[in-house]
């Protein structure tokens, strides 16, 4: 079976897709995809030289593409908002492309005080997410995709030290990221289609991509180069995030991955994903956390709480 890669994307002029971390690695790539098909992307970005800098690359290739910049840092809970508030102003969203992430950083804090990899890569993505609902149910058939990883297998949710006050290991806290990630979407999809909203939520992983995610290793980030020649390119992983985003077949609550060397590299298809990635006890319970923690609740009640 052949897979989902960039040029299974059909055209998509009239849509528009917002894509965080766009200005460079697996987003970048997402999001001149999706230029070179006719959509409008929106880049959310928290480095604006560098974003405007994507954006010329983007507009080099493709001279009619239709980019727009919206300003966001995931660290700050009210630079999410204004970010949401400046989309939600925007005609139509079609997508909103959960890329942006941070990997193995040393212990670090964000505005609000939450460890930076559960700051940005869940409880940022769930954030903006909640507050981009509403703007989303606008247009029909609207998607939600979320990035997960391979690394989502290893991950756990440590309640009692959500914030790593007491151990901070920063290999498993990327997997944990990583796993709320993969609980956030299912649970998302979960709630969306009890409430009989429009709108999926679609998980990926990139598989294994030679992108700036490594910057954090130290001397080891030259193992980036390596993976540069034998696993994915930056282009290559962003084909599941396109499938989640654009495949007319993709369903609510799937999961599309890389398929080739244990889903390390390869077109993308349909992807395994642990039984604790799927337990909806740990889904809900991270979903009220995030809720209390960021003050944003996206008005979704758990599925089984509504009768048919
Ligand atoms: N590469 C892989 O092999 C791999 C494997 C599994 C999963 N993933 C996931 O794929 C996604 C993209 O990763 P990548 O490999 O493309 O990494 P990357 O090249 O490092 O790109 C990450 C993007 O996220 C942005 N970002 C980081 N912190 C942010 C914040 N606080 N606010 C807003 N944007 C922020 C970065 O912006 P700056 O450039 O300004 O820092 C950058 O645009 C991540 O969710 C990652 O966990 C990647």
């Amino acid at each position: 079976m052949p897979g989902f890669t960039a040029s299974d994307v059909t055209d998509q002029r009239g849509k528009c897709f917002l894509v965080t971390g766009a200005n460079t690695g697996i987003g970048f790539e997402v999001a001149r995809a999706l230029a070179g098909k006719g959509a409008r992307v929106l880049l959310a970005c928290r480095d604006e030289g560098k974003a405007r800098a994507a954006m010329a690359r983007i507009e080099s290739e493709i001279p009619a593409a239709d980019l727009a910049l919206i300003p966001l840092d995931l660290t700050d809970l009210d630079s999410i908002r204004r970010a949401a508030d400046l989309t939600s102003a925007k005609p139509r969203l079609d997508a909103l492309v959960n890329n942006a992430g941070v990997m193995l950083p040393p212990l670090t804090r964000t505005a609000q005080g939450f460890e930076l990899q559960f700051g940005v890569n869940h409880l940022g993505t769930f954030a903006l997410t909640g507050l981009l609902l509403a703007k989303l149910a606008e247009t029909p058939g609207s998607r939600v995709v979320v990035t997960a990883s391979l690394a989502h297998r290893r991950g756990q949710i440590p309640f009692d030290d959500l914030n790593a006050e007491h151990s901070y290991n920063r290999y498993q806290r990327y997997g944990n990221s990583k796993l709320a990630n993969m609980l956030f979407s299912f649970e998302l999809d979960r709630r969306l289609r009890a409430a009989s909203s429009a709108i999926t939520a679609i998980g990926c992983h990139p598989g294994l991509a030679g992108t700036d995610l490594m910057r954090h290793l130290g001397p080891f980030k030259g193992i980036s180069g390596l993976l540069r020649l034998v696993l994915n390119t930056p282009e290559m992983g962003a084909w599941p995030a396109l499938q989640a985003a654009c495949d007319p077949s993709a369903q609510g609550g799937d999961y599309y991955g890389a398929q080739q060397l244990g889903e390390l590299r390869g077109p993308s298809g349909k992807a395994w994903r642990t039984q604790r990635s799927q337990r909806s006890d740990l889904a809900e319970r991270l979903w009220d956390v995030s809720v209390a923690m960021t003050g944003i609740d996206p008005g979704l009640r758990p599925a089984q709480n509504i009768l048919p």
